[in-house]
C-alpha cells in the first residue's frame, strides 16, 4: 500500500470533514467528487498487461544496449527490467484466479536473467546474444503456459526511440 497516497487521502477527507463542521455552504458536488478521486486513487494499480508492455519496451532497449556494446546502459536496461518483474509479482501474483504468475516469474526467467547479467558484468557480447535469445524463449515459453501462445515475442528488428542513443 503507498504511505503517501493513505497520507493524501486522509488529509483530504480531513479538510471534508472540516468543511462540513463549519457554517459555510459546502459544495457537496465538488467534495463527493475529491473524496471518489481519492478513493479511486488508492484502490489504482497497473494491469498485468500494462506490467508486460513495460517488459516489451525494456526488452527492445536492453537488446540494443547489449549489441551497442553500452554495457553501463545495457546493464541499467536490465535493472529496469528485473525491478518491473519484481513489481509484476508482487501486484499479480496469481494471473487468472488460478495461475501462479509470481513463481512462474522466477521459473522461466532465473536463468536467463542471471546470464545476461554475467555477460553484462563481463562485457560478452557474444555471451550476451545468447542469453538474450534465451530470455525471449523463456518469455514465450511462459506465454505458452498461460495458454497465451498467441503473444509472440522475438528479437527486435529495428529501434523505435529515435531520441535517444544506442
Ligand atoms: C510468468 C509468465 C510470463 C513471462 C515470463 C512473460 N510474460 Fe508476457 N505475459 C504474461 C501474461 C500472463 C500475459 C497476459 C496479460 C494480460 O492479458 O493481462 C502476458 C502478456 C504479454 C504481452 C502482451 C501485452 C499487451 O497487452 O499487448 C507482451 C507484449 C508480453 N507479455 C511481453 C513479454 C516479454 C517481452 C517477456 C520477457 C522479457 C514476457 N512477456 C515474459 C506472462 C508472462
Amino acid at each position: 500500500m503507498n504511505y503517501l497516497k493513505i497520507l493524501i487521502f486522509s488529509s483530504l477527507l480531513a479538510v471534508n470533514l472540516m468543511t462540513l463542521a463549519t457554517e459555510k455552504p459546502v459544495d457537496t458536488q465538488n467534495s463527493v467528487l475529491e473524496l471518489r478521486y481519492g478513493v479511486e486513487s488508492l484502490a489504482y494499480f497497473p494491469q498485468l498487461s500494462e506490467f508486460m508492455i513495460t517488459t516489451q519496451r525494456q526488452h527492445t532497449k536492453l537488446w540494443f544496449a547489449g549489441i551497442g556494446k553500452k554495457w553501463e546502459l545495457a546493464g541499467y536496461a536490465l535493472d529496469a527490467m528485473e525491478k518491473n518483474f519484481d513489481e509484476t509479482a508482487k501486484y499479480h501474483p496469481i494471473f487468472n484466479k488460478e495461475v501462479p504468475l509470481g513463481s512462474h516469474l522466477t521459473k522461466y526467467l532465473e536463468k536467463p536473467l542471471g546470464d545476461l547479467r554475467t555477460s553484462i558484468d563481463n562485457k560478452d557480447g557474444r555471451f550476451f546474444k545468447k542469453s538474450f535469445d534465451n530470455l525471449t524463449s523463456a518469455c514465450n515459453a511462459c506465454h505458452i503456459a498461460e495458454n497465451l501462445r498467441f503473444i509472440v515475442v522475438q528479437k527486435p528488428t529495428f529501434l523505435p526511440f529515435d531520441n535517444q542513443k544506442f
